[in-house]
């Protein structure tokens, strides 16, 4: 633990005291200038401390950054997050994970951003990733076939809808392959990224976008928590909500890939509307009917027929 932690652990320990710089000293074995130091770095990481002259040190607020020692506490899962890579700003959290996962990062390493420079969506689109939006992105290193990259995506998308029902109460839906919707409106994406040969996988990036205190518009109209929930989001609480939810789809997946299937199906408004796929060659339009066990969407097309679609651009039109 750095000598920042620390403090903040201190301070937390007595919420509504203040503790003096002397006694803080003493307990970190560190001199009262450096806790000094450490104060003043904490506050410009986002820490609301008060400085009590000739008094000491109280903590009125905890950041609202996803900071690493933020995420980590009260983080109850078992891999997802154990290493945390925090970045003010960064082109793209999913670029970085990708260069962390080639170097070997291990399963479950987590990169969150601040804000992205270069943010980026699915179908080549940007992600605009202003401060107030949460961007992360995680490692993971499964021991499947790559065609199963679609039904990890699904999953991941769920695992955001399950964490926005159980924190902020909102009727979210998903829109194939896993956009998070409210009201028709875009709250969140899912960008997933591959690297591996033919039949086997190396490591898959998956980036998670929530508009959580920002409400940018993308390639729909767009919407934000806070606008629709009418309060701050906690992007720490939001962050550790959705990793726990995602740890435990995923692990269901990977003993059994169809088991998420269900649940996803349940809560994605692409079944039974009429919708348009646009592919690089081709338009389809048909009824969302069914999800496959790879995460494919089952097409009843005009003809009667039915086509699976694995990627695309998907436009409900009814
Ligand atoms: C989409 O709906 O098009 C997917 C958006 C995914 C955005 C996230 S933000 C974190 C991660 N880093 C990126 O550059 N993109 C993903």
């Amino acid at each position: 633990m750095s000598q920042r932690d620390l403090i903040v652990n201190a301070l937390l320990e007595e919420p509504k005291k203040t503790i003096s710089g002397e006694d803080l000293a003493k307990r970190l074995s560190i001199s009262r200038t450096s806790i000094w130091k450490n104060i003043k770095a904490l506050q410009k990481e986002g820490y609301e401390i008060k400085v009590l002259k000739a008094r000491g040190y109280r903590l009125k607020n905890l950041t609202k950054r996803p900071l690493e020692r933020e995420v980590k506490r009260g983080l109850y899962t078992k891999r997802f997050g154990n290493r945390v890579f925090y970045y003010e700003e960064i082109d793209s959290t999913n670029n970085a994970a990708k260069e962390l996962a080639r170097k070997g990062v291990e399963n479950g390493a987590l990169v969150i951003a601040g804000r992205q420079s270069k943010g980026r969506g699915r179908l080549e689109r940007r992600w605009k990733s202003p401060e107030g939006g949460l961007y992360a992105s995680i490692v993971l290193r499964p021991d499947i076939h790559p065609s199963r990259l679609t039904a990890v995506a699904l999953l991941f998308g769920l695992a955001i809808v399950k964490a926005i029902k159980s924190l902020h109460n909102l009727d979210v839906k998903l829109k194939w392959p896993n956009d998070i919707l409210y009201k028709d409106k875009k709250l969140a994406g899912v960008l997933t990224e591959m690297e591996g040969e033919a039949d086997k996988v190396n490591f898959i990036v998956v980036g998670m976008g929530i508009n959580a205190n920002t409400d940018v518009s993308v390639d729909i109209p767009a919407t934000s928590l806070k606008r629709e929930t009418g309060a701050e989001v906690n992007l720490v609480a939001l962050l550790q909500e959705t990793l726990w939810q995602a740890e435990g789809l995923y692990e269901g997946f990977i003993k059994d890939p169809t088991a998420f299937l269900d649940e996803y199906k349940e809560h994605c408004q692409t079944l039974g509307r009429d919708v348009k796929i646009v592919q690089p060659s081709r338009i389809l339009v048909g009824r969302g009917v069914d999800i496959d066990k790879d995460g494919a969407l089952v097409l009843r097309l005009p003809d009667g027929s039915y086509e699976k679609v694995l990627s695309g651009d998907c436009i409900h039109l009814r």
